[in-house]
């Protein structure tokens, strides 16, 4: 009797500890999504507030993923990897570059895109990004590289800061996730 309460006692402690370790990586989840929040908002608010930004809830990315979330992803990627390598990238460059690196402001997958020269989109796209951000925000050279080069090797020429490298990481791990179905979205949203 004594040894089976004795076990009952050890189960219970296991029990606990576990409780205490799930609740704990939850907390450092939710402070880690936090701070991934406030550093978009600090870095990013007016392109994410802005009209065209969120016209692109209306354009589909892969899968059912539309652009909007993909670079909101991208952005939240390019932080998270920023972080856990313990890189140095200027934040703002990294932020602003991950949001407006797919602004191409169309949907690809459009029958009036795909007869034109937008059948070559992974080609084409980063410099009608590039063009659009200029035409609206004031765009430091890191952030013309991110956009120009998150297609790379499609690019050929190699990015040439660390920003530029960590958004077409990023960029990589959200498409791979998105083609595939590991990460879902809610498909076109009326804008
Ligand atoms: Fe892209
Ligand atoms: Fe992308």
């Amino acid at each position: 009797m004594r040894e089976i309460t004795g076990n009952m006692r050890v189960l219970q402690s296991y029990r606990e500890k576990r409780r205490q370790k799930r609740s704990e990586r939850i907390r450092k989840l939710y402070e880690q999504h936090k701070r991934i929040q406030a550093l978009l908002k600090e870095h990013g608010s007016d392109i994410i507030n802005s009209q065209n930004f969120k016209r692109t809830k209306g354009h589909i990315q892969h899968g059912t993923m539309t652009v909007h979330n993909h670079c909101m992803d991208v952005a939240r990627y390019s932080l998270l990897i920023n972080k856990k390598l313990g890189l140095h990238c200027n934040k703002h460059d990294l932020v602003r570059g991950a949001l407006l690196h797919d602004y191409f402001l169309y949907d690809w997958h459009d029958k009036e895109y795909l007869s034109q020269r937008k059948r070559l989109h992974g080609f084409h796209h980063p410099m009608t990004a590039l063009e659009n951000a200029e035409k609206e925000y004031r765009l430091s050279d890191r952030q013309r590289e991110i956009i120009r080069k998150h297609m790379w090797p499609l690019t050929i020429v190699p990015p040439t800061c660390e920003e530029a490298w960590v958004v077409t990481a990023a960029d990589k791990y959200c498409s791979f996730r998105e083609t595939v179905g590991l990460r879902k979205g809610h498909g076109k949203q009326a804008v």
